[in-house]
């Protein structure tokens, strides 16, 4: 039985269309993060920070899932909770796909989140116009993604599965944002055997036991099938 934790960021979603975070092209070339990801940005300037999720939102059902993110949740038809999928992602590319045992550690596109009540309601719509919460009826939804200088969703289950974890698997991301970029490092120190598929190494603090350079659209399926012929009996 390997027990294993995925991580995947922006670079596993760049096959389906959605922009990158750094980089060339990437969504951050255009804005000032702290313009629009950050706790202060949207007291300041809402309507700009409203505005560029519900951009975002929209752009959603225009992009499909890839051939990483089905593997993914072949991985996970093939060896079930023995795999955790931890996404920095706030597209629902690995739930369409298939993956269920997911955590969105920096919240999704598709949930709002109610600061007078705090529900977390399912959302697809604009926020712009200041709609209701359909919990408490307060106009003061915002997105529910997590802005730089907040806390990330879910950090205790996620440390428990790494700490057991036998392999740790980082996908897509440029290990820029913490406490996610230090993951690797600490599987690493708790005995798991680290890989990363990226399409350029990244500035890993504790170098990976195996790097993958390329993209996620073949390098994923091929380890993918790798694993779950090992799996099998
Ligand atoms: N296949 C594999 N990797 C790719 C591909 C691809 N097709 N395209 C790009 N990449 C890699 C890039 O080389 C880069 O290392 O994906 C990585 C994307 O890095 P970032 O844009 O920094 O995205 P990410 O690591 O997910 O950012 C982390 O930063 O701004 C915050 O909250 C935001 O969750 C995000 C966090």
């Amino acid at each position: 039985m390997t027990r294993m934790v995925v991580l995947t960021g922006a670079g596993i979603s760049a096959e389906s269309g959605v922009p990158t975070f750094r980089g060339a092209d990437g969504l951050w070339e255009g804005h000032r993060v702290e313009d629009v990801a950050t706790p202060e940005a949207f007291e300041t300037d809402p309507d700009t920070v409203l505005a560029f999720y519900d951009a975002r939102r929209r752009a959603l059902p225009l992009v499909e899932p890839n051939s990483a993110h089905r593997a993914l949740a072949r991985l996970e038809g093939a060896i079930g909770d023995d795999l955790l999928v931890v996404t920095q992602n706030v597209d629902d590319l690995h739930e369409r796909a298939g993956t269920g045992n997911l955590v969105h550690m920096h919240g999704e596109l598709l949930r709002a989140l109610c600061l007078a009540c705090g529900a977390r309601p399912v959302w697809h719509d604009d926020l712009i116009d200041r709609p209701p919460c359909p919990a408490c009826g307060e106009r003061m939804l915002r997105p529910d993604v997590v802005w730089f200088g907040e806390m990330p969703y879910e950090l205790d289950r996620i440390e428990q599965a790494i700490v057991v974890c036998d392999m740790f698997v980082s996908i897509g991301t440029s290990g820029s944002v913490y406490p996610a970029a230090g993951y690797a490092a600490l599987a690493a120190a708790f005995g798991a055997r680290t890989v990363e598929l990226n399409l350029e190494p990244s500035d890993a603090v504790v170098p990976f036991d195996e790097v993958r350079v390329g993209p996620a659209s073949r390098h994923v399926p091929e380890w993918v099938e790798e694993r779950i012929a090992i799996h099998r009996p």
